[in-house]
């Protein structure tokens, strides 16, 4: 039995004021069981995320980290750092990442292992541009992406990980997958896992869908098998909005 999870990722929004905010408008609100909420914030918005999550039903994420832990790498994120402080994930590989800042496959292989290694989970994230699905290319493409990211990861850590796929053609566009195509792309994504590993690790990895999720949508997205949750980002910096979804269950 997989726990459904709904994940924020506020992008590059909200400053420390508008965090604490948000927080107060959703403490005592978040589903105590059933639902894994989690929020992906800009770093500097991290501190506040985990000193809430002492004391409420709420998991928190980077966005980004580097692959080293320590060193002269100006501007990088620690991933032991982030650990240390205690994030309980990190959101790699999100389209936005590969798009405007060149991170490769290999990068992302590389990070799952230092996200792993310092005990936290990585989300790590897939998806096709609508010239690829159009052409025909969408699952040859994703399920490449997950092999590369997946690399040298045992599956007892795979298991644990979280996987999301987000059509790049439905990111803040308002253009939702349909639940059966997004479906259809999940399967094939663990279906790929159980050829990589096993049916029982592939059986365990959550795996999310992300591209304009929204409380009007989410239900119906989640009443789908191999769907276990949202990556959403607009439809996540509204505190009622992010408390509809995460209780979409009630
Ligand atoms: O990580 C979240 C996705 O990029 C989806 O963003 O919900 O604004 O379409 P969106």
């Amino acid at each position: 039995m997989r726990t459904p999870i709904i994940a924020g990722n506020w992008k590059m929004n909200k400053n420390p004021q508008e965090t604490q905010e948000f927080l107060e408008a959703i403490k005592g609100k978040l589903p105590e069981s059933g639902v894994e909420a989690i929020i992906g914030a800009p770093a500097i918005d991290l501190n506040a995320l985990t000193w809430f999550s002492k004391d409420e039903p709420l998991k928190t994420a980077a966005e980004n980290c580097y692959f080293e832990d320590a060193g002269a790498f100006t501007g990088e994120t620690s991933p032991k750092a982030l650990s240390d402080m205690g994030l309980d994930y990190v959101i790699i590989g999100h389209s936005e990442r590969r798009q405007y800042f060149a991170e490769t496959d290999e990068d992302i292989n590389k990070k799952a292992h230092a996200i792993l290694k310092n005990n936290m989970l990585p989300i790590i994230c897939c998806g096709e541009t609508l010239e690829q699905r159009e052409s025909g290319k969408a699952e040859e493409w994703v399920t490449g992406q997950i092999e590369n990211a997946v690399k040298g990861i045992s599956d007892d850590d795979l298991a644990k990980s979280v996987v999301a796929y987000e059509p790049i053609w439905a990111i803040g566009t308002g253009k939702t997958a349909t639940a059966d195509q997004a479906q259809e792309m999940v399967h094939v994504i663990r279906e790929k896992i159980a050829s990589l590993y096993d049916a029982d690790t592939a059986d365990k990895v959550r795996i999310l869908y992300g591209g304009s999720v929204k409380p009007a949508n989410v239900k119906e997205l989640m009443s789908k098998e191999d769907i276990d949750g949202g990556l959403v980002g607009g439809a996540s910096m509204d505190p009622e909005s992010f408390l509809a979804l995460a209780n979409f269950q009630k």
